[in-house]
């Protein structure tokens, strides 16, 4: 299991190419979907605050003994950790980095390609014109309906979990170059250019201030582990993602400078989108805590009043597609990588990945509609009604106003909703279908691989192995980094692991 298996999948032609993959594997759903809503549920300036000092010293340094160990091993990350735990004599629990990872890239293809569902409908939607001179209302009827509608859902699913095998099953490289290439700097244009428009709403100062200023108190453990989280998911990092295309890249190519721009066009993007959303938020009297949707009903007002705004709308959401697509590719690819080398062949691998996701993916179209009250991890709070509006305002609900708190670990909220007391509000917090793999892949799986990973690089290999592998030129910059990943890191990891479990 090891020479005759090295650089079987290929090997990029020069630095670029993987500058480009590893920028199209980054960049996707989550920054323009995800980063949005996650600044907008955690306090907007301290998330992006805490999500950036993680992007610099976890996913960074993270990232580049990632790809130094894709390109050492030059296999799957089942096998390259396997062959490098054995080379380095480190304990076998390091393989579990390239079996969580095939895990998780399973749970995260079948809800993000159920997204990716959603924004192929907007693409049509814009088309058709059906958000001219849209209101906020209007964008959120749209929303609710497409979320209402569990067989259009799937069948949007369906496709892109397709497309995505599609490009699968040829082998990564081929299909993927030109549409990074290209297109990936032409969805950067655009949101340029929706930053323009967005300069032009009355709330734009609102929306820049909720993104970069930041209250103390919204500094929590909470968002401090959704921001960790965040990074990890961002950057494609934790799982194998990344890992799978060091070992496609040349053996002579840098690290450092390699990553380094892929981590800053990847959070230019991320705040970029951003920036856009958030004025519109503010202009038009929605909630920024509004969750999932808030890409949806969001950007299609800003398309539905401005000049042109279908054709820019639906030239927009298609890019967001393709944006998408090259991340999912990614996602697949340690699982399907890993199976190839079984001898399983590829198109069989992608049929057994994609096959799987895809069922796993009606879990979360379900839990948007029919299954959005089954939760598990519910705490249900039930408050005197005159008092419920202080309670939604969070800070102004003393515990007097509530009159009791219950735990559950399996509820159908809409039940305990229903079966409120004449008089009194129940509210609950708990986990969907969808949640639940979200937090486990984004907030455990993830950081856990990038704790062994980090933890591997900087105390498992030597020095030596690790300064002939990285190919960073500047003695202080390899100290830094490697630094970084022995100390900060790991301890960043571990901390904030342990903040959030308690
Ligand atoms: N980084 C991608 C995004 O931001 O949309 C998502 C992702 C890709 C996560 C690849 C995990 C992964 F392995
Ligand atoms: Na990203």
């Amino acid at each position: 299991m090891s020479a005759d298996k090295r650089g079987m999948h290929g090997i990029w032609g020069n630095r670029w190419t993987f500058i480009l993959a590893a920028t199209g594997s980054a960049v996707g759903l989550g920054n323009i979907w995800k980063f949005p809503y996650m600044a907008g549920e955690n306090g907007g300036g301290a998330f992006v605050l805490m999500y950036l000092l993680c992007i610099l010293s976890v996913g960074i340094p993270v990232m580049m003994a990632e790809v130094l160990l894709g390109r050492k091993g030059r296999m799957s990350p089942i096998n390259t950790m396997r062959e490098m735990t054995n080379k380095e004599n480190a304990p076998h629990a390091f393989r579990g980095i390239g079996w969580m990872g095939a895990v998780a890239g399973f749970f995260i293809l079948s809800f993000y390609s159920v997204i990716a569902g959603w924004t192929l409908a907007y693409v049509g939607k814009m088309a058709s014109g059906e958000f001219s001179s849209a209101t906020a209302a209007v964008t959120g009827d749209v929303f609710g309906q497409l979320l209402g509608d569990p067989w259009m859902l799937t069948g949007l699913h369906t496709i892109f979990i397709l497309m995505t095998g599609a490009v699968i099953a040829r082998g990564v490289k081929h299909g993927l170059e030109n549409s990074v290439r290209i297109l990936m700097p032409l969805l950067f244009v655009m949101l340029v250019l929706l930053l323009g428009y967005s300069m032009t709403t009355p709330g734009f100062s609102q929306g820049w201030s909720f993104l970069f200023n930041f209250q103390t108190a919204a500094l929590t453990s909470d968002a401090l582990v959704s921001a960790l989280g965040h990074s990890f998911f961002t950057l494609s990092l934790g799982m194998g993602a990344i890992m799978a295309y060091g070992a496609y890249m040349p053996a002579n190519a840098s690290l450092g400078k390699t990553i380094l721009a892929v981590g800053v066009l990847d959070t230019l993007v991320a705040l970029t989108a951003g920036l856009v959303i958030f004025p519109i938020v503010f202009s038009y009297g929605l909630e920024p805590d509004s969750g999932p949707g808030l890409l949806f009903q969001t950007l299609p007002i800003a398309f539905g009043n401005m000049p042109g705004g279908a054709m820019i709308g639906t030239l927009f959401f298609l890019l967001v597609l393709i944006a998408a697509w090259s991340s999912a590719i990614s996602i697949a690819e340690p699982a399907v990588a890993w199976a190839v080398e079984r001898g399983w062949g590829r198109l069989r691998s992608t049929i057994i990945v994609c096959g799987f996701a895809w069922l796993l993916g009606l879990g979360t179209v379900m839990s948007f509609s029919d299954w959005s009250g089954k939760q598990i991890f519910v705490t249900e709070t039930v408050s005197h009604a005159v008092n419920a509006e202080l309670v939604a305002e969070e800070e102004a609900a003393t515990e007097a106003e509530v009159v009791s708190t219950k735990f559950h670990w399996y509820a159908d909220v809409n039940e305990l909703k229903a079966a409120a007391a004449e008089g009194f509000v129940v509210k609950t917090e708990g986990k969907t279908f969808f949640n639940v793999l979200d937090f486990l892949t984004t907030n455990l799986m993830m950081p856990l691989g990038g704790l062994l990973i980090a933890i591997f690089v900087g105390w498992f290999m030597t020095r030596e192995s690790v300064a002939a592998e990285a190919r960073v030129k500047s003695p202080v910059l390899f100290n830094l980094w490697r630094f970084m990943v022995r100390y900060i890191s790991p301890v960043a990891i571990f901390f904030i692991f342990i903040e959030g479990l308690a």
